[in-house]
């Protein structure tokens, strides 16, 4: 019972190639940088409630609004799951 597990582990500390699989789409990743940027851009760079931390906030939220979006009609990771996906 516990040989095929020490192959296995002998098999992942042995190998040598990896595969990198991209699973999020475009548009994902540019949400979450662009939530990312405005964050700290807000939080720690632009003057509390200035032109520019507005349109940063306001930017973020459209990013937001594209990204709900996205998730009814997205690519199939990006899409927020439903009774019907589980099965
Ligand atoms: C330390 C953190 C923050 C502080 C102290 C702060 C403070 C403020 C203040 C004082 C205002 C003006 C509010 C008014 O005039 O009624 C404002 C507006 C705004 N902030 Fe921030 N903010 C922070 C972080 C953020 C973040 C992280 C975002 C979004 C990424 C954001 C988005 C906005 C937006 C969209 C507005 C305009 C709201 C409006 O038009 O009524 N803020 N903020």
């Amino acid at each position: 019972m516990s040989e095929p597990l020490r192959k296995n582990r002998d098999d992942v500390a042995t190998s040598s190639k990896t595969t990198t699989i991209k699973v999020w789409d475009p548009i994902v990743r540019l949400f979450h940088w662009i939530v990312v940027s405005a964050c700290v851009l807000n939080l720690f760079i632009l003057e509390e409630g200035h032109y520019w931390h507005r349109v940063t906030g306001y930017v973020a939220a459209a990013a937001l609004a594209i990204r709900i979006l996205w998730g009814f009609i997205g690519t199939k990771h990006a899409r927020f799951p439903t009774s019907f996906q589980r099965q």
